[in-house]
């Protein structure tokens, strides 16, 4: 090929190129962000979490499964509810004392609008502060017999800030593998080394504890009180004998175990016989059967001061409403002047879990307090007896995957102190009767 020749067929394959990287891509529609920008990174609907979604419902509608998630209720959800206009039997919701519509709590309510306004209209160091929430958190302190507490607005942002101002990045999180979320969103905060152990294994955190406590500064160590997922409750003592030998801190999260463990409600420490100094943080939220909304923090002086003056989600957001303060401070009272409720709870929880073993259900480890799972093995399985169960007008939650692992997704059963041996039986009957029928 002659020179020239050569030339000019470098000169055209480079022209050729130039219109290609001139061209826009036309796998792609042009992007309101402006030539050169992915629409994958300027559409919500092109984010991974709405394909997610929509691969959700896709899958739910080919299989003739309805959303089982934002059901409507119209009144109070205790023991009954109602859904579409009719009573339903209810095992959904964490009502477990039946305090959220009691009398007393409601009036506390009304009360604490009447006195003080729909909004305290400042974070609390900077003029939210109100008697209704001192005295909430000095009810809660007294009754962990702990020094003080401090409450936050929401139960998740209790975690996640006060996880998220204690620790740093030279600083250890261990946690149980089926912690809560906002433990998890927590110590992403933190900057914290995170690593979990298996679920309900103080042997597991002990080991952990073994090869690593000496690399970090602080440790700390977060279980909960009772398994939401499981009903399951960990061993305290031997959780509390395992983080003092390794002189790490221990946190307990009783988002479902206070007001539901023990005879007198006292939770986690009640029901192992641990004494509450034992445990370096206790947490709670007030959204179960404090029947309000928030969460709270209670141990020593110079933890919770730290928390009040520093934690950015109490510091930087507006301090509780008095009508979510007084419903959750007259709760605590009912509690304790109505304990025949918490007895009443015990009773039938234990009641069911009887029941489903009876008949060959699986409930996992529950110790059958207020939470029992009837796991199915699958999340198809779990949405249709969900939704076959409604149409008995009974009301139960499917946990699905990724919740949890698909082969133990569930129907988990919230039980209530308002509910009898009858509705128990006849639940159980309604599953078995749906169970065959799906799987014969
Ligand atoms: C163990 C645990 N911790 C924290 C939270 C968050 O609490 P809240 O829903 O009150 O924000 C929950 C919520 O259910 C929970 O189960």
């Amino acid at each position: 090929m002659s020179q020239s020749r050569e030339t000019l067929k470098q000169r055209l394959l480079q022209q050729a190129r130039q219109r290609r990287q001139d061209r826009p891509d036309e796998s792609q529609t042009p992007s309101p962000a402006g030539p050169g920008v992915d629409e994958r990174f300027t559409r919500f609907d092109r984010h991974p979490g709405y394909q997610q979604l929509k691969m959700m419902r896709e899958g739910g509608q080919r299989l003739g499964i309805p959303d089982p998630f934002f059901k409507v209720h119209e009144g109070t959800a205790g023991a009954t509810t109602t859904i579409a206009g009719r009573e339903r039997l209810n095992f959904a919701s964490y009502n477990y004392l039946s305090l959220a519509h009691h009398p007393r709590v409601v009036q506390a309510g009304i009360d604490a609008l009447n006195r003080y306004g729909s909004s305290v209209s400042a974070s609390r160091p900077v003029s939210g502060e109100r008697p209704i929430h001192q005295a909430l958190e000095r009810s809660l302190a007294d009754t962990y017999e702990v020094e003080e507490a401090v409450v936050f607005v929401s139960g998740h942002a209790t975690n996640v800030s006060t996880l998220g101002y204690l620790l740093g990045p030279k600083d250890l999180l261990l946690h149980d593998e089926y912690i809560h979320n906002s433990t998890v969103v927590g110590a992403q905060l933190s900057g914290a080394r995170r690593m979990s152990f298996s679920h309900n294994d103080p042997e597991a955190l002990d080991a952990l504890l073994a090869r690593h406590r000496h690399q970090f500064e602080r440790v700390l160590v977060v279980i909960e009180g009772l398994y939401s997922m499981d009903g399951d409750a960990p061993d305290l003592g031997r959780f509390v004998e395992i983080k003092s030998r390794h002189q790490a801190w221990l946190m307990v999260d009783e988002a479902h175990s206070f007001a539901v463990l023990g005879e007198r409600g006292l939770g986690l420490r009640e029901h192992c016989n641990v004494p509450s100094t034992d445990v370096d943080i206790w947490m709670g939220t007030l959204s179960k059967t404090m029947s309000g909304c928030g969460g709270y923090i209670a141990g020593c002086r110079e933890l919770i001061e730290m928390l009040r003056y520093f934690a950015p989600g109490f510091l930087y957001s507006v301090g509780m409403p008095a009508q979510v303060a007084g419903p959750s401070l007259a709760a605590l009272a009912v509690m304790k002047d109505e304990p025949e409720r918490l007895h009443r709870l015990h009773a039938i929880s234990g009641y069911f879990l009887e029941q489903a073993k009876a008949r060959g259900f699986d409930v996992g480890d529950s110790i059958g307090v207020a939470v029992v799972p009837i796991i199915v093995g699958s999340s198809v399985l779990a949405a249709g007896l969900s939704d076959a169960l409604l149409s008995h007008d009974i009301n139960v939650q499917p946990i699905l995957h990724p919740a949890v692992p698909e082969k133990s997704a569930r129907l988990r059963f919230f039980l209530n102190c308002d509910h009898t041996r009858l509705q128990v039986d006849h639940v159980l009957n309604a599953l078995e009767t749906e169970w065959q029928a799906r799987t014969q």
